[in-house]
C-alpha cells in the first residue's frame, strides 16, 4: 500500500556546491508546500557501499543488514523519491551505486518470473533525479548518447518500476553564476513532479 511521503537521497560529500544548493532548494520547496520528507544523506552517515559476500543475491545469498532493511522500509513507504548527485566519470558517485547494489536486491526491487522475465516490484512510485555535470548538457547529448541519464533511468529505477524524470544541470563549475538557473530549474521540475 502506498503512503503519501517523499524520500530524498543525497550523494555528495560537500555542503557547499551545486548539489548542496539543489538540496537546499528542494527542502525549501517541500517546506513551502507542507510536504513531509525523509532525507538519506549518504556521505553524512558514512554509508558503506561495499556489497558483502553474504548479500550477493545472484550467488544465492540474501542477507540484508538492519541498516539496509531500514532503508528498504523508507523506499517502500515513499511514493516519490528525489535523487541529487554529481556526475562523476559518467555515472553516479560510488556511494550511491553501492546503495543500489545492496538495497535494490532481488525480491525487494525486482524478481524473475518462472519464465525468467524481470518483474518490477517498485511499480507505482515516481522518481525525480537531479544530476550536475561540469561539462555542458549538450556535450553529453551529442557525444555520449546521454548514457549518464539512461543508466539511472532505465538500468536501475525503471527496471524496478519507478517512473523516472532526469534533470541535468550542466556547466556546474561556478555556483555563483548558476544559482538562478538552478533555483528556477529545481522549482519548475518540482512543480511538475508534485
Ligand atoms: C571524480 C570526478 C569525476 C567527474 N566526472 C565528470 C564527468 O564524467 N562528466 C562531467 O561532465 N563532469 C564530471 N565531473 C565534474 C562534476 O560533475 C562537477 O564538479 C559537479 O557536478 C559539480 O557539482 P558540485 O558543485 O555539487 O560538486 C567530475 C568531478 C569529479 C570530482
Amino acid at each position: 500500500m502506498k503512503s503519501d511521503s517523499t524520500l530524498i537521497i543525497y550523494a555528495h560529500p560537500q555542503t557547499k556546491g551545486h548539489c548542496s544548493f539543489i538540496l537546499d532548494n528542494v527542502k525549501k520547496y517541500l517546506k513551502s508546500k507542507k510536504i513531509k520528507h525523509e532525507l538519506i544523506d549518504l556521505y553524512k552517515i558514512k554509508y558503506d557501499p561495499v556489497l558483502k559476500s553474504e548479500e550477493h543475491y545472484s550467488a544465492g545469498n540474501n542477507f540484508v543488514s538492519s541498516q539496509n532493511k531500514k532503508f528498504q522500509k523508507s523506499i517502500s513507504k515513499a511514493d516519490k523519491i528525489i535523487f541529487i548527485y554529481p556526475v562523476w566519470w559518467g555515472s553516479m558517485p560510488s556511494i550511491l551505486k553501492g546503495f543500489f547494489e545492496r538495497i535494490f536486491v532481488s525480491g525487494f526491487a525486482f524478481k524473475f518470473s518462472k519464465k525468467g522475465i524481470p518483474v518490477k516490484l517498485l511499480a507505482g512510485k515516481r522518481a525525480l533525479v537531479f544530476m550536475t555535470t561540469g561539462s555542458p548538457t549538450i556535450f553529453a547529448k551529442l557525444f555520449l548518447g546521454n548514457r549518464h541519464k539512461k543508466m539511472i533511468k532505465f538500468h536501475i529505477l525503471e527496471y524496478c518500476g519507478i517512473k523516472t524524470k532526469v534533470v541535468q544541470f550542466g556547466n556546474a563549475r561556478h555556483l555563483d553564476q548558476n544559482k538562478s538557473k538552478l533555483e528556477n530549474g529545481v522549482r519548475k521540475a518540482l512543480d511538475s513532479f508534485f
